[in-house]
């Protein structure tokens, strides 16, 4: 271990905002679970409005790092990941100082909004920021990979889609169109806001004993090129057909593995049950899950306003949250100088 300096430097603090990611192409399942190199490609959408904050702290009068979620302290295993996080960015700047991490969700945590995409992508940045280096963005999605894997679909904007790769250096997202591109709204149905009991990690550690998931891997390049093609087009028609699809093989992943694994309810089923016969009524409307049990409505924007409000007559809907096309992770100072997040 190097040695702490002892003289008194100020802290180096840097703040960074991040927005999560809903997938339409799914990760579920690692070839290598510490360094989150997922078993197939994945593609997703940066939400706009709903934002992880994160303020980093290195100080050399710390003895440990220290976290704070959303106003309270976290130990355990949330704190362990972040002290894992934050030592790969000190090996790469190559200093040994501990720092004070300060987070907050305006959105809630834990419950299938991918809270820790955001908040790996923000902490990413913020803390190599902090200590002075410079990462493009690639490096920076391959460092927020580390954390969290989907946090890498959270560094780059709007469109996003995160090569597979075979090792570490290769394996990393990159924006396949702007937020401006396509105008679809996300139309979050919050059944339940109870935080997750597995976690993601802990889940898809299970994928490979289902059966099927054999099968999910070798057909997800088909998926992934069909969502690639029909965002680039924006037909959505086609995109509403494979995004369903891989949501329904995730999940079918997830009851089949052992042990089985059910993130849905009931009311999920009975909410994606409505949203196919909206569209079957002839609207443009689709829906996902990811690891939890609220329901990613993703429509057209001028869909957006009748959606929201047929979400929000449903029996157990708690709220709904919409969120549009969004930029990727930023610095604080860039968006009060307005280089912006959106
Ligand atoms: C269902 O990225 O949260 O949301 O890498 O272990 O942190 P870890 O898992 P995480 O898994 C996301 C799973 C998913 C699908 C997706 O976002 O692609």
């Amino acid at each position: 271990m190097p040695q702490r300096q002892s003289i008194k430097m100020n802290p180096q603090t840097s703040t960074a905002l991040a927005h999560p990611n809903i997938a339409f192409i799914k990760y579920w399942g690692n070839r290598n679970d510490s360094l989150h190199l997922p078993s197939n490609g994945s593609i997703s959408m940066c939400l706009a409005g709903l934002t992880t904050r994160t303020q980093v702290a290195f100080d050399p009068a710390l003895t440990q790092d220290s976290l704070t979620l959303d106003g309270e302290p976290v130990q355990g295993k949330g704190l362990t990941r972040v002290q894992a996080f934050l030592d790969h960015v000190r090996t790469l700047a190559g200093k040994n100082i501990y720092a004070h991490v300060e987070s907050a969700n305006n959105f809630p945590t834990g419950v299938g909004i991918a809270s820790s995409a955001s908040g790996f992508a923000a902490l990413a940045l913020a803390a190599t920021h902090a200590l002075c280096l410079q990462l493009s963005e690639k490096g920076l999605s391959r460092l927020a990979r580390l954390g969290s894997g989907s946090a890498c679909r959270s560094v780059p904007s709007g469109f996003v889609e995160w090569q597979a790769g075979d090792r570490d250096s290769d394996s990393f997202a990159f924006s396949i169109a702007p937020p401006v591109h396509w105008h679809l709204a996300d139309c979050i149905a919050i059944i339940d806001t109870t935080p997750k009991t597995i976690s993601s990690a802990e889940g898809m550690a299970h994928a490979h004993t289902s059966p099927l998931q054999a099968d999910r891997l070798v057909t997800a390049p088909e998926r992934l090129a069909r969502c690639r093609q029909a965002i680039l087009t924006k037909d959505f028609e086609a995109f509403a057909d494979v995004l369903e699809l891989d949501s329904a093989l995730m999940h079918e992943v997830m009851r089949t593995s052992t042990p089985s694994m059910v993130y849905m309810q009931p009311l999920t089923s009975a909410i994606l049950a409505q949203v196919k016969a909206w569209r079957a009524q002839g609207h443009a409307v689709c829906a996902t899950v990811d690891a939890g049990p609220n329901v990613h409505v993703i429509c057209p924007a001028e869909e957006q306003e009748a959606i929201v409000k047929k979400l929000r007559v449903l029996p157990g809907v708690i709220a709904v949250l919409s969120a549009k096309p969004g930029g990727g992770a930023k610095l604080e100072s860039a968006y009060t100088l307005h280089l912006g997040i959106n």
